[in-house]
């Protein structure tokens, strides 16, 4: 299978915000725009993004995972950003447009289409350096995928970085700058010790990885940290600790400090996992901080983490019933 993200539908479907208002949605070629060099977003990144699923059920029939939560992220990222105001029921009406026209190339399970609506700022202003861009350009592409880890649902190698991910009023704005900054420090826990991913500890507080959140699983009980501005508020973690609420487990969100999960994870019982729309529910095994490995439940997939994740998927893939009004049918 190719790799994740690199496919894409020949078409997608975008908007223009230009003196004070949205065009009509368009569908058009995914290869056909165009930008001014001198655009804002090119300049000073006013840009943000989501990532949400559609899926395949057994009778054909394809629906989206909480195209709600996604859509309300992308307006308070935009807002964040002062990109133009997004109206909610233009973006779903565009995405489920969109994803309706290429019903037919969603994958089967474990496959799905990665829905990825983007909103940038376009005016060409390169002085706008502490200004917003007054127009801008909202478009959603969709890209059929398999699994984001190549491994599956091999357990991860974390490095436990002291650093913050990005400036901690930015946290929960879905932008490039972001990962931007994520970067230099990903790789170098790759080529250092040969980490997958770095969980961000910047003062010794747990927050995220750079593409996912982070939860401790410690017999009945999930810990994972509260919502603050500092990180990205994951639908894929609300999902999963609703999920847990359901079946009883203790949820606690709260602050967790890396003296506290390392002394935690390696004992037996103990799982990590992370959560997102492309890692789903991925396991960890081994937390890696200063120089030292910490296996937690002996460096492989927790029984926990498989049957939240198993969870998860059936309600996304319509094997179980969506008990909390998750999914939106398109056709
Ligand atoms: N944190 C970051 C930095 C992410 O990029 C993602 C991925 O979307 C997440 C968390 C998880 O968010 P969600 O579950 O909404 O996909
Ligand atoms: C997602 O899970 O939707 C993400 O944004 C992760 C990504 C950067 C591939």
């Amino acid at each position: 299978m190719a790799a994740f993200g690199t496919v894409f539908t020949n078409e997608m479907i975008l908007s223009r915000f230009e003196n004070n208002s949205w065009s009509q949605p368009a569908v058009v070629a995914t290869d056909s725009i165009s930008l001014h060099p001198g655009a804002h977003v090119l300049h000073y990144a006013s840009t943000c993004f989501e990532g949400m699923k559609a899926f395949r059920h057994a009778d054909d029939s394809v629906h989206i995972f909480r195209m709600d939560k996604n859509v309300a992220r992308l307006q308070q990222s935009s807002e964040l950003l002062a990109l133009p105001q997004i109206d909610a029921a233009m973006l779903s009406s565009m995405i489920t447009e969109i994803v309706r026209r290429y019903a037919a190339d969603v994958p089967m399970p474990p496959g799905s289409m990665y829905i990825r609506p983007t909103h940038i700022g376009t005016e060409a202003s390169i002085g706008k350096a502490a200004a917003p861009s007054l127009s801008s350009l909202l478009y959603v592409l969709l890209s059929p995928v398999g699994d984001y880890f190549a491994g599956g649902a091999k357990a991860l190698r974390l490095l436990l970085e002291d650093n913050a991910r990005c400036a901690s009023h930015m946290g929960m704005v879905k932008s490039g700058g972001n990962y931007a900054s994520a970067l230099q420090p990903i790789m170098k826990a790759r080529a250092a010790v040969q980490a997958d991913q770095v969980l961000f500890c910047p003062n010794g507080d747990v927050q995220e990885t750079g593409a996912a959140n982070f939860l401790l699983i410690d017999g009945n009980e999930i810990i994972t940290k509260a919502l603050d501005s500092s990180f990205l508020h994951g639908i894929t973690r609300d999902s999963i600790l609703t999920l847990a609420r359901d079946r009883g487990m203790t949820v606690s969100e709260r602050e967790l400090t890396v003296d506290e999960l390392l002394e935690r994870a390696v004992k037996p019982g103990a799982e990590a996992a992370l959560s997102g729309t492309a890692a789903v529910l991925t396991p960890v095994g081994t937390l890696i901080h200063a120089g030292k490995e910490y296996q937690v439940g002996g460096g492989i997939a927790g029984t926990t983490t498989a049957s939240l994740r198993q969870a998860l998927n059936d309600i996304q893939w319509g094997r179980a019933a969506d008990t909390h009004g998750w999914l939106t049918k398109v056709s």
